[in-house]
């Protein structure tokens, strides 16, 4: 397995968002965990952002994109609706002509996209496959609706699944699963007003066109009782098929949706906070790109240990939920991050107060 991951350089902090919608940096931290979050601006497009990742993960484990024969990639909010991002990404990377498809699993898309890849490679129909989650979910957010926007960020997450002869972590065990009963709970409807260019308030990142006009909604108080529920039983699950109890999982590598959700489930399971990772605070919440860029960090960190079991639990729109359980073993990992490169000069890449007399175009 390898691991890549690509972020937005421009970091938007909740203070910067008070400047053109009625929330606070208090509310959202205390409600949410997040202090900021990475946003692309006008000029990056989701395929980039794609690229990027995979091509931090080739980098990483020395693979070539013609040693990828299947491409599969997820996201909650494509810049088409078709032909798939997978296609144009295999195409943009020089992969071979094998199988290239996009899933819509939600936030659960990393996990059910690793499962789909190791049954292919199983199965005889793929040696190495890519499995691509990508979300610029700030242009899916309705910006004038505070309970929803302040929430999201953008980012991408690669993984590289190969057989058992490859390096890297090994993968024990799945859980996949769906009620789509829950739907109503998180999903799209039309934009009540389209942002407005000329407003002279929003920032350029909040008018980029969209393909769709249609904005999240979601049901806050049922998400977060489906969320912590899901968090819970997927780590039981995956406990039970390894024949383990959760308290004997080193790492638990949750999607980042609040950090609320995450202290809910971790105390409901006793184990202890400190083994859940936890990003959400300078991400927000990037969807299916979460959990391999929370997973990325860990590893930096050294916070997978070899021999150790590590979790990945992962919940979402659909209603959709998903784990994976990883006996971790040295894995490559490479990291795009243009603001952590130019860390000398963090300042360029902060959200600048927007001009009271912008235009509002999204130039
Ligand atoms: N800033 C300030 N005030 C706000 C904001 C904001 N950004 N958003 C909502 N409020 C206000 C509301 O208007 C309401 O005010 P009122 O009492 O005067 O009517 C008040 O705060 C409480 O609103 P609630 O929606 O009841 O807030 P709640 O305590 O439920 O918290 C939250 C909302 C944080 C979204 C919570 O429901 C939650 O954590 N849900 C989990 C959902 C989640 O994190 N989803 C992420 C995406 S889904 C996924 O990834 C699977």
């Amino acid at each position: 397995m390898g691991i890549g991951t690509a972020v937005p350089g421009l970091r938007v902090s909740n203070s910067d968002i008070e400047r053109f919608l009625d929330t606070s940096d208090e509310w959202i931290q205390s409600r949410t965990g997040i202090r900021e979050r990475r946003v692309a601006g006008p000029e990056l497009t989701l395929l980039e952002l794609a690229a990027r990742a995979a091509r931090a993960a080739f980098k990483a484990a020395g693979v070539g994109p013609e040693q990828i024969d299947t491409v599969i990639c997820n996201s909650s909010s494509p810049d088409l609706t078709f032909p798939s991002l997978a296609c144009r990404l295999q195409a943009e990377l020089g992969c071979p002509q094998g199988p290239a498809f996009d899933i819509q699993a939600g936030c659960s898309g990393a996990v059910y996209g690793m499962a789909l890849a190791q049954s292919m490679i199983h199965g005889g129909l793929s040696r190495r496959v890519l499995v691509l989650t990508a979300e610029i979910f700030t242009r899916v957010v309705d910006w004038s609706d505070r309970s929803t926007a302040v929430l999201f960020g953008d980012g991408a997450g690669a993984l590289l699944v190969g057989g058992p002869e490859e390096s890297g972590a090994e993968i024990v065990a799945f859980d996949l699963g769906a009620d789509g009963k829950g739907a109503w709970a998180l999903d799209t409807v039309p934009l009540s007003r389209p942002p407005e260019a000329g407003s002279g308030r929003l920032p350029p990142y909040a008018l980029v066109p969209r393909a769709l006009d249609r904005a999240i909604r979601m049901n806050g108080r049922e998400v977060f009782r489906f969320s912590t529920k899901a968090l819970e039983q997927v780590v039981v699950r995956l406990a039970q098929a390894a024949a383990v109890s959760p308290d004997e999982i080193n790492l638990i590598v949750p999607h980042q949706a609040n950090s609320r959700i995450l202290a809910t489930a971790a105390g409901r399971l006793g184990i202890p906070f400190e083994r859940f990772v936890c990003n959400v605070d300078r991400f927000g919440n990037t969807s299916s790109a979460s959990v391999p860029l929370a997973l990325a960090e860990a590893v930096g960190e050294g916070r997978c240990r070899d021999g150790d079991l590590v979790c990945l639990a992962v919940f979402g729109a659909g209603l959709t939920w998903a784990g994976a359980l990883l006996r971790w073993q040295p894995t490559a990992v490479g990291v795009d991050d243009p603001a952590k490169v130019a860390a000398g000069s963090e300042a360029e890449n902060r959200a600048q107060p927007p001009d009271p007399d912008h235009e509002g175009t999204s130039s």
